[in-house]
């Protein structure tokens, strides 16, 4: 599904990401774990589109990502859910999760038809429908950024340390969706970076361990 090639990246003039080369295919989660700066974020927020491609390329289902702005690679089925979640203040948390999907111009139905799907795989998200998005707690706004992903990511779903201070009863809600949604969407891939390895359990099918913008091994499947 998402080939990267030799792929390298500077911000500000420091190489970030170096000749990273990566398939991420269908069925699976796939784990990207390496410290603080090791450039996971950095690696997200090139698939999004967010950070240029200085050498090297990326291609979605053997399309070259360069051709395609950020703002277009919604379309392609890429759901994003940034480490920091950014919820719209304004919007409630069933407006928040539409969004994404309503700016790319699906029908109503299919909307309706991509949010009762991702009620069925993140449930927790049925009582915070109606609530502000400005209204939710740290855990909650993580669920909810998971559920946005998912709307959009019919195909791939991004998601940057998620696990990162939520509680273990949300965590382990957190990844007993992320197995539905594999399940439910056997066509998609999910990717999740992590810091600390650990909090992953047993949810990735896969590791990668960046380093210092390198992509330093892969680890056998847990
Ligand atoms: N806006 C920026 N300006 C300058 N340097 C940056 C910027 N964003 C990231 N970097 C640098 O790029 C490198 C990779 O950062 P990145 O955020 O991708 O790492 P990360 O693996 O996501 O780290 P963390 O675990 O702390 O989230 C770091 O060395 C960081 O200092
Ligand atoms: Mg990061």
């Amino acid at each position: 599904m998402l080939e990267l090639n030799a792929v390298s990246a500077r911000i500000a003039g420091i190489p970030v990401l170096r000749g990273i080369s990566a398939r991420f295919d269908a069925g699976g989660t796939i784990a990207v774990v390496g410290r603080n700066g090791a450039g996971k974020t950095t690696l997200l927020r090139l698939i999004m589109g967010f950070v240029p491609l200085l050498q090297g390329n990326a291609a979605f289902d053997g399309r070259d990502l360069a051709t395609v702005p950020a703002r277009d690679r919604v379309r392609l089925g890429i759901g994003y859910a940034p480490e920091d979640r950014v919820m719209f203040p304004t919007f409630s948390v069933e407006e928040n999760l539409r969004f994404p999907c309503e700016v790319i111009g699906l029908s109503r139905r299919d909307v309706d038809d991509r949010l009762a799907q991702t009620l069925d795989i993140v449930p927790e998200l049925k009582p915070m429908l109606p609530r502000s998005g400005a209204a939710l707690s740290g855990g909650q706004g993580k669920m909810a950024a998971l559920g946005r992903a998912i709307m959009a990511g019919e195909r791939l779903v991004l998601l940057d340390e998620p696990f990162q201070g939520l509680a273990p009863v949300l965590a382990q809600q957190y990844s007993a969706s992320l197995q539905r949604l594999i399940a439910a969407r056997p066509r998609s891939c999910v990717v999740i970076t992590e810091s600390n390895r650990s909090l992953l359990g047993d949810v990735p099918t896969r590791t990668l361990v960046l380093e210092r913008g390198e992509l330093s091994q892969e680890a056998a499947p847990a």
